[in-house]
């Protein structure tokens, strides 16, 4: 199988780092994907499950855009509703009624929603959740989950993170995934003062093993935070509508106060939502909260069109099997080859890790010859399927997996 090359990647990375940051910022920074030489910098184009790189170079995309790609690069009936919306009317003065029908169907989909709320990015709308919780109850205190991610807004990040004072964490409590003793204590430690509590449906840290919810562990978190008038926040931003349409709560079985949704939601357009209980509605009417593009109606028809079509296919089904089928042939051909794969997380948002090194170079190593040969996977972070991953495209990554197996052995033994 051929190797790729990434010429020109590389020439425009070197033009990129005179004139940005670190050249590319954020999960493509060539400091996230390692080997760099193994990954290509620049895309060209995106189709289907597919992106083009600069150099020419195609790939399988495991990673979908780090979540936004649900349905497939340029499907059909989402461009089109986004581009005839954005012939007609898209940031302007006022809303359109577009707002209103996401907003519906959402309360429609969506079994705890009574009401949405639209902004763009997923970190606008977890913000938003803890400022309700803090309006809505009186309090002070966000408690969240180690190693969690809610976003770039300073009270999110670790203490001392770069850009960050100590007063941006003062009255955020963070204790370990699936510790609900750890979370009755600081209820108990700071009773009558905790508003919210925000965590992930389950928990999906860097670098780490993903960790699904223990057994009546959503129950008891539930249970609590209505004893204590605590807001329930899921982050269904990077699960959402991967595991369940009606949120991933469903999937769990469990019923929170808020949930903020974002990638997967318009298949690449640009709109987050806020969803709540009926409770909360008028809290949040309360809260004032807006940006510059807020009212853009093709995302909103994106949007639209998105979930109607996630719903007519029952997208998680499908996203689940095509996992599952993925992960079944990369385990069998990992065994075939001397190596343990570890697979943790849900088939539809997989991560995965060769545990036969614990230093993960031997994985980043596997992930980094895959994807030079056209499977882009990411070896940090957790994986994304689509509904247009098909069997040609996991026989063909299953075909990449298994020859990278047999370079690692070559090399190490
Ligand atoms: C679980 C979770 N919450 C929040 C965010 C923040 O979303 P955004 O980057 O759109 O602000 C992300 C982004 O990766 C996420 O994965």
């Amino acid at each position: 199988m051929r190797t790729y090359n990434y010429e020109k990647s590389q020439g425009w990375f070197k033009r990129a780092a005179e004139v940005l940051p670190c050249g590319i910022p954020g999960h493509m920074s060539p400091v996230v994907n390692i080997p760099v030489s193994d990954y290509p910098l620049f895309t060209e184009r995106a189709q289907g499950s597919k992106f083009w790189d600069v150099d020419g170079n195609e790939f399988i995309d495991y990673m979908c855009a780090y979540g936004p790609m649900i349905l497939g690069y340029g499907h059909p009936a989402v461009d089109k509703a986004a581009l005839d919306q954005y012939k007609v009317a898209n940031c302007t003065t006022g809303p359109t009624t577009l707002m209103v029908e996401l907003a519906e169907y959402l309360v429609e989909t969506v079994p705890i929603a009574r009401w949405a709320f639209f902004a763009k990015n997923g970190g606008d709308i977890t913000t938003y959740s803890t400022m309700i919780a803090r309006k809505a109850t009186g309090r002070r205190k966000i408690v969240a989950i180690k190693g969690g991610y809610h976003g770039v807004a300073p009270w999110m990040q670790s203490p001392g993170h770069p850009g960050t004072v100590g007063e941006d964490h003062t009255n955020v409590i963070r204790i370990g995934w699936n510790d609900f003793d750890a979370f009755e204590r600081v209820v108990a430690e700071n009773d009558g003062d905790v508003a919210g509590f925000i965590a992930t449906p389950y928990h999906v840290p860097v670098f780490q093993d993903n960790a699904l919810p223990e057994n009546g562990y959503w129950e008891k978190v539930e249970r609590l935070c209505k004893k204590k008038g605590i807001v329930l926040i899921v982050d269904d931003i990077r699960h959402g509508f991967r595991l369940n349409l009606g949120g991933s709560n469903e999937y769990f079985g469990f019923k929170p106060d808020l949930i903020c949704f974002c990638k997967a939601l318009a298949n690449g357009y640009t709109i987050s939502a806020l969803v709540g209980t009926g409770e909360l509605k008028n809290e949040a009417a309360k809260v004032f909260y807006t940006g510059s593009y807020w009212y853009q109606a093709a995302p909103m028809a994106a949007a639209l069109a998105c979930l109607k079509e996630l719903n007519r296919i029952n997208a998680p089904k499908i996203m689940l099997a095509q996992g599952e089928k993925l992960l079944t042939g990369l385990t069998a051909s990992a065994k075939s080859h001397g190596f343990d794969l570890k697979v943790t997380g849900s088939p539809s948002m997989p991560y995965l890790r060769i545990t036969n090194d614990e230093s993960q170079m031997l994985h980043q190593e596997w992930c980094g010859e895959c994807t030079k040969r056209g499977a882009f996977f990411a070896s940090h972070h957790n994986w994304f399927m689509s509904t247009a991953h098909s069997d040609n495209d996991i026989e063909k990554t299953l075909e990449i997996a298994d020859e990278a197996f047999g370079v690692l052995k070559r090399r190490h033994g």
